[in-house]
């Protein structure tokens, strides 16, 4: 660790050292919400990509993992979707309620690795961008059948993470910790079937859907 090490590094490296792959999210939120650490995901508006691709909801219900300050969420919702958006970090739903206060979306408290028994196939659309990246290898097993999980049957999951084919291993720095193309392919478990792979942003990240 240097000096210059950005907050989310700090906090990142004590949450794990101490074993706790998620707590260092809300003391990251938390620490920015005081004006003294930058949140480096944060962009104050919605996955290019994902908007780009949204369909008109009809009121079908779509789930948002790791829903952070609610961009993604409010797009979805803006698109007609009954919007359920969650985060792990109670900072992050706090702050996404305040920016949205006139917003539909339910903006909910959970934790993908323990996520509510009735969200199980409930959802016509699940986005998971950038998310169980963010948590050491040893949870993504987990992570990844709730995330299947949650698919209603006929829905489509948008999955995007960093593409591990396209980092330098030597000399990269986690989180987050990348994703194969077979870790991807993956999320085609419990009866969820793989529609569609590619790499976007000149193949820096994997961009996936599913469906059941
Ligand atoms: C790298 S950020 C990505 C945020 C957003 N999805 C995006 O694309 O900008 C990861 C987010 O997932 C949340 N998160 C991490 N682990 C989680 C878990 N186990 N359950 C729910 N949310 C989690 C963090 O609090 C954080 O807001």
């Amino acid at each position: 660790m240097t000096t210059t090490d950005p907050a989310d590094r700090v906090l990142a490296r004590a949450s794990l050292a101490e074993g706790d792959p998620t707590g260092w999210f809300d003391r990251l939120y938390t620490a920015a919400a005081r004006g003294e650490a930058e949140v480096p995901w944060s962009r104050g508006k919605p996955n290019a990509e994902l908007a780009a691709w949204v369909p008109p909801g009809a009121g079908r219900r779509a789930l948002v993992v790791g829903s952070a300050l609610g961009d993604d969420a409010e797009l979805l919702a803006a698109h007609g979707w009954a919007v359920t958006a969650f985060d792990v970090a109670p900072t992050a739903v706090e702050a996404a309620r305040k920016r949205f206060p006139e917003s539909t979306v339910d903006y909910v408290v959970a934790d993908l690795l323990d996520p509510p028994a009735p969200w199980r196939q409930a959802f016509d659309l699940v986005v998971e961008i950038m998310n169980i990246q963010a948590m050491p290898r040893d949870y993504r097993a987990r992570a990844l059948t709730s995330l299947a999980g949650f698919l209603a049957p006929g829905g489509t999951a948008i999955v995007c993470e960093v593409a591990e084919e396209s980092i330098d291993a030597a000399t990269w720095q986690s989180p987050p910790w990348p994703f194969s193309r077979a870790e991807i392919e993956s999320v085609a478990q419990d009866g969820v079937r793989l529609v569609s792979l590619e790499t976007i942003r000149d193949g820096a990240r994997h961009w996936a859907t599913f469906t059941r």
